[in-house]
């Protein structure tokens, strides 16, 4: 796995309908039905967690590392990693009781959870899947209609990637929906995840962009 590059794309400079697909998805809900599975993992972690807690979201975790160090972090808040992949979320470490590592697909589990009225204090997105591809823009979440939904999930909102294009759309995205924010070089002692520990090791630049 390790000194795999940054992902070769068609795209050298952001999308360029990246403006008109954001203001789109902005007014236009995102319609498709939630798939069961989803919807049973939601109300089962529902029924372990205090939402009038702190929440955390680690979306995209992986195997959950990031999950558990973030839950050591923030012993006061409660850390929720959601990943879709069964054999990762099969390999999650041993948890503190403050987190949890579940199974669900985001585009559904955000929603459901914007529609329990969840507001979370922190929301990481730690090297979502680039989708390096032109023609696959949409699938990039701030591309996506789910773009919406996580700005209102609210919180302090954490991105990382190794894919400076990446980071820099999504700026653009933020900035399109009235929020300021800058890329900026991710400075590490320790890595917080398996991919930003192999691209680490590689030595290649990572970049994120933090906002609220
Ligand atoms: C590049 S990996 C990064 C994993 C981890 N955050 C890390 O840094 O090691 C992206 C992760 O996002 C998950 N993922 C991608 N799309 C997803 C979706 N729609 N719903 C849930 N998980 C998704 C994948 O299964 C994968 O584990």
């Amino acid at each position: 796995m390790s000194g795999m590059p940054p992902p070769h794309s068609n795209q050298s400079v952001p999308h360029p309908r990246l403006v008109e697909r954001v203001q789109r998805h902005l007014h236009s809900p995102y319609q498709r039905p939630v798939a069961e599975h989803t919807r049973q993992a939601f109300a089962q972690l529902s029924m372990q967690i205090d939402t009038t807690k702190p929440l955390i979201l680690d979306s995209g975790c992986g195997v959950g590392e990031s999950t558990r160090q973030l839950a050591w972090q923030f012993p006061d808040a409660q850390v929720l990693g959601i990943d879709k992949s069964a054999q990762r979320v099969a390999r999650q470490p041993p948890l503190p009781t403050n987190a949890w590592v579940v199974r669900a697909e985001l585009s559904d589990f955000w929603r459901l959870a914007l529609a329990a009225g969840w507001r979370l204090q922190r929301h990481y997105m730690l090297y979502p899947n680039p989708w390096p591809k032109a023609a696959q823009f949409t699938r990039r979440w701030h591309g996506s209609p789910l773009w919406p939904v996580i700005l209102a999930l609210g919180g302090r909102l954490e991105l990382r990637s190794n894919w400076r294009l990446y980071v820099e759309e999504w700026v653009q995205a933020l900035q399109v929906t009235g929020i300021t924010a800058t890329v900026e070089p991710l400075r590490i002692d320790a890595p917080l995840t398996p991919f930003e520990r192999k691209y680490w090791a590689a030595g290649q630049p990572l970049w994120q962009c933090v906002v609220g």
